[in-house]
């Protein structure tokens, strides 16, 4: 194990992406909250205890949503040439739409949109198609001896579910999933904004890939029968809504919840398998699922970091932050901190107030397929506990990706054992 001797080395090893920070992070997460909570690194200011997180998240005059990318430091900027400050505009254009980075009216437009898409009662709906999913993965997967749950399972029903949704068709699911991880370098965090232009034609070529995928979509169900949500969509191509806007709600809608979602299975069954007591508990009761997946919410937070700007200059922890400085901040962090949650480092699954957590955001951006990922993840894990108790890691520990924005396993083998009926 590498440890860097001081805070600033072991932050910019976090921030540069460095493997043995990424695994350690909640040892950084823990060292930020204690020496330094509001902290300055690579352009930004990474805000780190529970209580800073929700006030920031909560304080709309002070602190604003806004594209990622737009939050690029002036050096940066300096070093770019004229083609590339135009893919940079690009990219920042269609992060622009994203719900994540509206504010005030528009977002309330934006967000009245997508909450149609996700009532409650339409993801309740759901619930028997998506255990169906579900049954007929694991029975296939429990013939194998070993196979990889990232790639074979969480990947994968996610992506079903969101696709049935959106009525996408079967050949478009993968190259859409693929456009996405191509879109990735603009989403790994810190790295992303310091390192530019590395990463940024090849970005920028899959931004515009996105575009052409979606747009298709949307043309292919503007006509003949299609999904209730899907409908809804196209409609509101016909009432005016403006067509990148729609563009880019459907490719969040896609988007967001699919690495998000798998990351809570595989980062949940790794959690579980490694702190066998847990996962017996929950074999023993497979009703304790809904509970399991808030402690893995809280425990591994998909969503390591969000990001928002200084509206207006403001001092936090006597640190001065001027307008416009771009936020980072920490989830992961803030779901570790022992003011809130004690012994934050232990995988719980009884913990009582494990739904404290703020892996699903805070406010007004509250994540708005909270309910669908809790649902499908409570019901992948009461089925796995019911029907494959005996279910084994296989091999070492294996590496996070390479993000300090998101939390996944880059795989993860495990031997299934025998099914049971459940
Ligand atoms: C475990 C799974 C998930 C996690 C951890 C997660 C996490 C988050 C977080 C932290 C936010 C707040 C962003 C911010 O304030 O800047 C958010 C927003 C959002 N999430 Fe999720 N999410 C998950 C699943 C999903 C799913 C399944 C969907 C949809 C299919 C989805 C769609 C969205 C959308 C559209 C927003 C933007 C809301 C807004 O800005 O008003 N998420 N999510």
């Amino acid at each position: 194990m590498t440890v860097a001797s001081s805070l600033a080395d072991d932050v910019a090893a976090y921030a540069a992406l460095e493997p043995w920070a990424l695994a350690e992070r909640w040892r950084i997460y823990r060292r930020l909250r204690e020496e330094s909570p509001v902290h300055e690194v690579a352009g930004s200011v990474l805000i780190t205890t529970y209580e800073d997180v929700c006030s920031v998240l909560l304080d709309h005059e002070r602190v604003h949503n806004g594209a990622p990318s737009r939050g690029v430091p002036g050096e940066v900027l300096d070093r770019l040439t004229q083609g590339e400050r135009a893919m940079l505009a690009d990219i920042v254009d269609w992060e622009d739409r994203w719900l994540t980075a509206a504010n005030g009216r528009r977002h309330a437009e934006l967000r009245a949109l997508g909450t149609r898409v996700f009532a409650a009662r339409a993801i309740q709906d759901l619930r028997e198609r998506v255990a169906a999913v579900i049954h007929e993965m694991l029975t296939s997967l429990a013939r194998r001896e070993t196979f990889d749950f990232v790639s074979e399972f969480a990947y994968r029903l996610p992506l079903t579910v969101i696709s049935e949704i959106l009525d996408i068709p079967d050949e478009l699911r993968e190259p859409l999933h693929e456009t996405w991880v191509g879109m990735m370098p603009a989403r790994t965090g810190l790295a992303w904004r310091s390192n530019l232009p590395r990463d940024l034609e090849d970005a920028h070529r899959h931004f515009k890939a996105m575009e052409r995928q979606v747009r298709d979509l949307l043309d292919l169900r503007s006509s003949g029968p299609t999904t209730e949500i899907m409908r809804n969509l196209v409609e509101a191509r016909a009432s005016g809504v403006d067509e990148k806007d729609l563009l880019v709600l459907i490719q969040i809608l896609i988007t967001a919840g699919h690495q998000t979602t798998q990351d809570l299975l595989a980062n949940g069954l790794h959690a579980l398998l490694r702190e066998r007591d847990q996962w017996r508990l929950l074999c023993e009761d497979p009703s304790l699922a809904p509970a399991a997946v808030e402690e893995i919410l809280r425990y591994r937070s998909p969503s390591q970091d969000i990001e928002r700007f200084a509206a207006a200059p403001f001092t936090l922890r006597g640190v001065e932050v001027p307008a416009g400085r771009h936020l980072t901040i920490l989830l992961g962090s803030a779901n570790h901190d022992p003011a809130v949650f004690s012994e934050p480092d232990v995988f719980d699954i009884l913990r009582p107030d494990a739904r404290q957590h703020v892996a699903f955001g805070r406010g007004p951006h509250f994540c708005l397929g909270a309910a669908l990922s809790r649902m499908e993840g409570s019901l992948a894990l009461e089925a796995l506990a019911r029907r494959l108790p005996d279910i084994e890691l296989v091999g070492d520990d294996p590496p996070w990706i390479p993000s300090t924005h998101l939390l996944g396993l880059a795989f993860l083998h495990v031997s299934p054992g025998p099914l049971r009926a459940g």
